[in-house]
């Protein structure tokens, strides 16, 4: 039996990178699995991928940021698979950006979808979850630990990620809602730039990118009753950085 097995598992940014690599892992593992994503095609296309492969999977178009396609995505996550276990908060954007030439524009569209888009469905999976429990995994990065130069905002949100872990998690532990985050270090999605892969690659400690299987591995294990103990937590999988 899988580790998830009948588990019915919300993914955001399901259509890509590390999303993508989550659901094909928790399928494995036995769970249901909603993709949600503004990509039409991209999710449609996987969806479709999963099914063939004899997995239960739903593709549900929605942007993080407005309340109610939020509020969609759990209703027709219900109507088909009749409950929500898990959440993988995971949707994100980042772009690399001087701040003394940054529109308020973009800084409030970064930090609309990185910290109020993650906060918008964590409201709607704990509205869920306070009579059944469940476990909710919010993507965060390295950058909410620490700071580099071109990204405030996108660090921001991040570091906004990390405490609101904290402080959900804190609200609703007695409900049985666990509520951990994962902190990525560079890893190889489309969210990198093709022509920065060399760079990062050579000032992360392990001397390559990480890869997105490897982060489904840990949001695996957040997501699961293996971390049945912790809440609260951000889980930093990095390759050594902010070691350093
Ligand atoms: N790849 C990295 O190096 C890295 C490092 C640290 C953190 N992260 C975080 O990991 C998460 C996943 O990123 P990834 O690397 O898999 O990138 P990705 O670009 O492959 O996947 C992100 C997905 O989110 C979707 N998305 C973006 N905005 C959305 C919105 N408003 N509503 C719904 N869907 C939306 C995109 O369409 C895309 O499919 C993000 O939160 C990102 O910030 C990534």
């Amino acid at each position: 039996m899988g580790k998830l097995q009948d588990r019915v598992a919300i993914i955001t940014g399901g259509a890509s990178g590390i999303g993508a690599a989550t659901a094909k892992l928790f399928v494995s593992e036995g769970a249901k699995v909603v993709l949600v994503d503004l990509n039409e095609e991209k999710g449609k296309a996987f969806q479709e991928e999963l099914q063939a492969q004899g997995a239960e999977a739903l593709f549900v178009k929605a942007n993080i940021t407005s309340e109610e396609e939020v509020a969609n995505v759990f209703k027709e996550t219900t109507n088909k698979f009749g409950k929500v276990d898990i959440v993988f908060n995971n949707a994100g954007i980042g772009r690399v950006h001087s701040s003394h030439d940054l529109d308020y524009s973009e800084w409030r569209n970064t930090v609309n979808v990185d910290l109020d888009g993650v906060f918008l469905v964590a409201r709607e999976a704990i509205r869920g979850m306070l009579e059944s429990g469940g476990t909710i995994v919010n993507t965060a990065s390295m950058y909410g630990w620490v700071g580099s130069p071109g990204s405030a905002a996108y660090n921001a949100a991040k570091a906004g990620v990390i405490n609101l872990t904290r402080s959900l998690a804190l609200e609703y532990a007695e409900k049985n809602i666990r509520i951990n985050a994962l902190c990525p270090g560079f890893i190889d999605t489309p969210i990198i730039p093709e022509e920065s892969k060399k760079e990062l690659s050579s000032i992360t400690p392990m001397k390559r990118l990480g890869k997105a299987e490897e982060m489904a591995k840990a949001v695996l294990f957040l997501a699961s009753d293996d971390s049945s103990y912790m809440t609260g937590n951000s889980l930093t999988v990095d390759g050594g950085y902010t070691a350093q």
